[in-house]
């Protein structure tokens, strides 16, 4: 079964039919919102609001554990999470909709493995490919037969928020390798991972990063909401389109 986590601008999935909500406990406390059942042309789907259906968590309080936990616990098998992100590399421009391929982790948060604890035995996953790329070539697929194209291939510098970055930092990702910057990517990708959950992520350029382009002399929150307004849209509708 597949599930969708929806990030900024997409804490709903109206387009699933027959959708009744569902409360998960966890032993690691609550997922961010209950998790919303439905069907999109017939096919069991799973929707959870990353930062709860009313944006109002922020992404260094997000309960990773209890959100991939609950979704393991009610038989989903993949997950495409929809990200919003800042490009670092010039020529991605807001609107533009990408897959990352690699991840490089610069959060301090706790809480990231479900192997820990006095009866869990130390356990290393193999990460050297964070997304599932069938999940991928899914996503592939699924936004060619709707008109829509995914730039391929990005790595994406994971910061601990929520305050945006500086241009210095953001210089620092670029010399990294970073193509684009965002908040969310783990431990969520690796809490997947720990699960043997398929993981992609369907990445949303919502700014030029701090210092990039028009960004410049800052990045502007009106921007980000209006390019998102119009990208999400078009998320949506190869999310509707997947298979
Ligand atoms: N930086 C980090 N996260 C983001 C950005 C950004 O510029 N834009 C959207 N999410």
């Amino acid at each position: 079964m597949l599930a969708i986590i929806g990030g900024s601008g997409m804490a709903m999935f109206d387009e699933m039919v027959d959708r009744r909500r569902q409360v998960v406990r966890t032993p690691y406390g609550d997922p961010s919102c209950p998790l919303s059942f439905g069907r999109i042309d017939g096919h069991e789907i799973v929707f959870l609001a990353r930062h709860g259906y009313g944006h109002t968590i922020a992404p260094h309080q997000i309960n990773y554990r209890a959100n991939l936990w609950a979704l393991d616990a009610t038989g989903v098998t993949d997950v495409v999470s929809v990200a919003t992100v800042g490009g670092i590399r010039p020529d991605l421009a807001p609107g533009t909709l990408l897959l990352p391929d690699q991840i490089i982790d610069y959060t301090h948060r706790g809480h990231g493995t479900f192997f820990e604890g006095p009866d869990q035995p130390v356990t290393h996953i193999d990460f050297t490919q964070p997304y599932d790329s069938t999940l991928r070539d899914r996503l592939v697929a699924a936004a060619g037969s709707v008109g829509e194209t995914l730039l391929l291939g990005a790595t994406y510098g994971c910061t601990q928020g929520p305050r945006l970055e500086t241009a210095a930092e953001i210089r620092r990702l670029a010399r990294d390798g970073c193509d684009i910057v965002g908040m969310t990517a783990m431990p969520e990708a690796a809490l997947a991972r720990e699960l043997g959950i398929s993981y992609a992520t369907l990445a949303v350029v919502a700014n030029h990063a701090a210092g990039i382009g028009d960004s410049v002399g800052g990045v502007s929150m009106d921007d980000i909401a209006r390019v998102l307004e119009g990208a999400i849209g078009r998320v949506r509708t190869i999310l509707r389109a997947l298979r």
